[in-house]
């Protein structure tokens, strides 16, 4: 049995409020826990969206009464709140941007707009972009302008990756996180996965950007799910939302390319946990941690995960490394496959 810290996931979608058909604070911080996620940090694409403060105070209740790990929640960038965020700074888990298009409303095409939050939000409280591709390097740009740092989501591909390896050399105050599913899957997998179920932003890439990703391992700084769960029924219709739920196989993922010596078990924690609690400034759990049998091996199976929608893009994978026990502030929070920490249990990391 081996040791590690409590795990933080920067990058949860719990879907309440608006859409708990999918999932709820309940069963994402279950799912974290089941993973080995003691802190969550949910994005604010939610119904309605946690833009204000209203919307903002009313989400983090609901996190209060439901959540079993603890929690913080991003406030999400407007066309017009640049006040309204920015006063939300101390008690949000950064500030939400998204510069392109994916789930729900939430997006800023004017680069005027995104001048305006990057003048608005306190230097010294996180940023998180979604960007892809060439809205990626304008992000970049932005980081350099106004000399304050940003994070930048779910990296997918060998061109971006070569500019931020680029950037950080020069010295431009980012950071960025990749998830298991674009190191882990490619366009090859598509036709395997489902083309519905296979949406995904930023979508599934090819062989040689998820290669590029394992060759610039040193460059990326946190590991993050994306949790993003939506429905078999509403992956396989007419019109597929983009998402996977990612919660319950991220770390034995890790763990496995561990085994297979693609990162050494240092690396895992540093990105799973030491470099997002530096990034987001996150307090520390005492009495925290995860006990996991290296060597135990098993096969993911679809009806043994918490995540409401009870569906992953990684059924029937073998992987090594299984989660026994997670302690939570001196709390048994998760034993042998049964979640045992109460909704009510989580904290706020502000
Ligand atoms: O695939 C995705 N799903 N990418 C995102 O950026 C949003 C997310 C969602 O909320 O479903
Ligand atoms: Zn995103
Ligand atoms: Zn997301």
């Amino acid at each position: 049995m081996i040791s590690l810290p409590g795990l933080i996931d920067v990058h949860v979608h719990t879907r309440e409020p608006g859409a708990v058909h999918k999932e709820d604070w309940d069963t994402a911080t279950a799912a974290a826990l089941a993973g080995g996620f003691a802190t969550v940090l949910a994005m604010p694409n939610t119904q309605p969206p946690a833009t204000d403060r209203t919307t903002f105070e009313r989400t983090l209740a609901l996190a209060r009464q439901k959540a079993r790990c603890d929690f913080g929640l991003f406030v999400g960038a407007g066309p017009d709140n640049v006040n309204a965020a920015a006063g939300l700074a101390d008690r949000a888990a950064g500030l939400k941007m998204y510069l392109d298009a994916t789930y729900g409303p939430l997006r800023l095409d004017d680069m005027s707009l995104w001048m305006d939050h990057f003048a608005g939000w306190p230097k010294n409280r996180p940023i998180a972009i979604h960007a892809e591709g060439r809205t990626l390097a304008a992000a970049i740009l932005m980081a350099d302008l106004f000399k304050r740092p940003i994070h930048l989501c779910h990296v997918s591909r060998k061109e971006e990756i070569l500019i931020i390896k680029k950037a950080k050399a020069a010295g431009i105050p980012i950071t960025c996180e990749v998830c298991p599913h674009h190191l882990f899957l490619c366009s090859d997998d598509i036709g395997r996965i489902g083309s519905g179920r296979a949406e995904v932003r930023p979508r599934l890439a090819a062989p040689t950007d998820r290669d590029a990703l394992w060759d610039h391992l040193s460059v990326i700084d946190v590991i993050a799910t994306d949790h993003a769960p939506h429905t078999l029924g509403e992956k396989d219709g007419a019109d597929p939302p983009p998402g996977f739920p990612g919660l319950e196989t991220a770390l034995p993922l890790m763990l496995t390319a561990v085994k297979d010596n693609r990162l050494t078990m240092d690396d895992l924690i540093a990105k799973m946990h030491h470099n997002p609690r530096r990034i987001f400034g996150l307090p520390e759990q005492p009495d925290t941690w995860v006990e996991v049998d290296p060597v135990a091996e098993w096969e993911i199976r679809p009806s043994d995960l918490h995540t409401r929608t009870a569906w992953t893009p990684f059924a029937g994978w073998r992987v090594r490394g299984r989660i026994r026990r997670v302690v939570l502030r001196g709390q048994e929070a998760f034993l042998d496959g049964a979640v045992l920490s109460p909704p009510g249990a989580g904290r706020s990391v502000r």
